[in-house]
């Protein structure tokens, strides 16, 4: 069936695939990554266009290099070169360049700027991360998981993920998983900085908000951490380090986790805040994996959507 007469799928939150197929598309990634440059290309003559309303190294890169390596075109628009900086209506844009365009990447700030364009969109739209979730990073982080400890840790009650900081898009995102999949999640967030409520209330006795580092990083097979002022929260950030000094990943904390646990970081980092520079230069650190599963997971995820 050609891809028009059917309904088309959006990327725009981790529980938008169901258990099944989130694990096939981590197996899938880690095919795609053997694969490497030279395999198929399955977006052969597609366009994918990618709207970037704030900055990205990662994202950007990977995935214009993936389309690419996938045998399509992608184009980048930001907001100062096209009509949307200039307020052309979002509903009128996301049904100009579904026109042109075979899949949408977005980055912006409001997650319900995302959902407008999807819902005008004819064709694919994927979150490459909004003030509420990132799922493509996250893609990439069950990926490094998988390689680290086996694909079966996914679904372990007994494997232990901790995250150390904000309540924010990431840990959002690592709720979802969580409820979608089976490990335990422990965040530490300081007071007024917990998660998405109803995305912990979703993911029921698996994950729970702890008060200190070290209880969540106590046993955890994974030490995941972000930044303590994202994207759009400069203002914030003097404040931020304030609330959040001690949630940091260093020695003294990797201490107290399982001896042979990773340490993740969607990067970009801000050494001595959230995490240590002998930490994430050191031999626990996964940060640099992480990155580049970027590229294979979103293959896998773009031959999903548009290819199938
Ligand atoms: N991790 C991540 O999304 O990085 P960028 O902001 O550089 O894309
Ligand atoms: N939480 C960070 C992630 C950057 C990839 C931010 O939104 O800025």
């Amino acid at each position: 069936m050609s891809r028009t007469l059917r309904k088309k799928r959006d990327f725009l939150r981790v529980t938008d695939l169901p258990r099944e197929e989130l694990l096939e598309l981590v197996e899938r990634a880690a095919e795609w990554k053997l694969i490497g440059k030279n395999g198929p290309h399955p977006l052969e003559r597609m366009s994918v266009g990618l709207v970037f309303e704030k900055a990205s190294t990662r994202t950007r890169v990977s995935f214009q290099v993936g389309v690419y390596q996938l045998g399509g075109n992608s184009i980048v628009l930001s907001p100062k070169e096209t009509q949307l900086g200039r307020g052309e209506p979002v509903k009128d844009t996301a049904r100009v360049l579904a026109r042109y365009l075979d899949a949408l990447v977005v980055r912006t700030f409001q997650h319900a700027k995302l959902e407008e364009m999807a819902a005008h969109a004819d064709v694919p739209v994927v979150n490459a991360l909004t003030d509420a979730s990132h799922p493509c990073q996250l893609l990439a982080d069950l990926l490094t998981v998988a390689e680290r400890f086996g694909a079966d840790a996914l679904r372990r009650a007994d494997f232990g993920v901790a995250w150390i900081g904000d309540g924010n898009n990431m840990a959002n995102s690592w709720l979802e998983a969580c409820s979608v999949l089976g490990f335990r999640l422990r965040l530490a967030c300081p007071p007024g900085y917990d998660p998405d409520p109803a995305l912990l209330a979703r993911a029921g006795a698996k994950a729970r908000v702890v008060r200190t580092p070290r209880e969540a990083a106590q046993g955890a097979h994974v030490v995941n951490t972000d930044v303590w002022a994202s994207m759009g929260q400069e203002a914030e950030a003097a404040e931020r380090q304030r609330r959040f000094a001690g949630f940091i990943v260093d020695r003294a904390l990797m201490s107290v986790a399982d001896p042979h646990a990773i340490v993740m970081h969607c990067l970009p980092a801000h050494r001595g805040e959230e995490i240590s520079d002998e930490v994430i230069e050191g031999s626990q650190s996964a940060v640099f994996d992480e990155a580049e599963n970027r590229l294979h997971a979103q293959k896998a995820l773009l031959e999903l959507l548009l290819a199938q």
